[in-house]
């Protein structure tokens, strides 16, 4: 759905070694610099169902089924309790990973993507800025340590193909930019704040 509220949405996404939680937070302290009220946040949450995301993610017990409910549970009560409320607000919210991240990851585990994205964009508003933060997987991998040649690395690097494959498929939509992650943090959060500055302005 779109959102009605006066406020701006933007979305960050991106594989592993993309730069997203540092663009982020360098986005949020130029637009607050800028005079604007900005909320930071991510996704899974530090709620109650993030938790115990974040804590499957290192016992690995939960089914895919059991995982995906909670993610949509956690999104659910983010969209209820901070994204709309902060947007009726007038305020800018940045996000940290959301529904494209379900439909990459859950999607690698066998979920149909556009079936998720259908059940998420019911509840969940569509942003006003998707950043898509794009590097080829050998270079993103290098950048988070990882040499790809154990099998369970060339697992990882097919995963993470499958997952930048699934967010440029929405590269298309009016509200995506994608930005080329290869060129320096400064460089790159330029682009950024001039795409999000531009929209303020408009
Ligand atoms: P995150 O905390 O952003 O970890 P990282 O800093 O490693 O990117 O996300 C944790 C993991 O959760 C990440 O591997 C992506 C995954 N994830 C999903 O599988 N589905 C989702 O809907 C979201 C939001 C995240």
């Amino acid at each position: 759905m779109n959102h009605q509220q006066s406020g701006l949405f933007i979305v960050i996404e991106g594989i592993d070694g993309t730069g997203k939680s540092t663009q982020a937070k360098m986005l949020a302290e130029a637009l607050r610099e800028a005079g604007n009220d900005v909320v930071l946040d991510f996704e899974p949450t530090n709620g109650p169902y993030g938790k115990l995301l974040r804590d499957s993610a290192v016992t690995g017990r939960m089914t895919p089924d059991e995982e995906l409910d909670l993610f949509h549970k956690d999104r659910r009560q983010h969209v209820d309790e901070l994204i709309l409320p902060s947007l009726t607000e007038g305020k800018i919210v940045i996000l940290d990973r959301y529904y494209f991240s379900t439909m990459a990851y859950q999607g690698q585990r066998g979920f149909d993507r556009a079936e998720l994205r259908a059940t998420n964009e019911a509840f969940a508003p569509v942003p006003d800025i998707l950043f898509i933060l794009d590097l080829p997987v050998d270079k993103a991998l290098e950048r988070i340590g990882v040499r790809g040649d154990t099998a369970n690395e060339f697992e990882q690097s097919d995963a993470l193909q499958f997952c930048r494959d699934t967010f440029l498929s929405v590269s298309d939509e009016s509200y995506a930019h994608v930005i080329d992650s290869s060129p320096g943090i400064s460089e790159i959060h330029s682009n950024m704040l001039s795409i999000a500055t531009q929209k303020l302005n408009s």
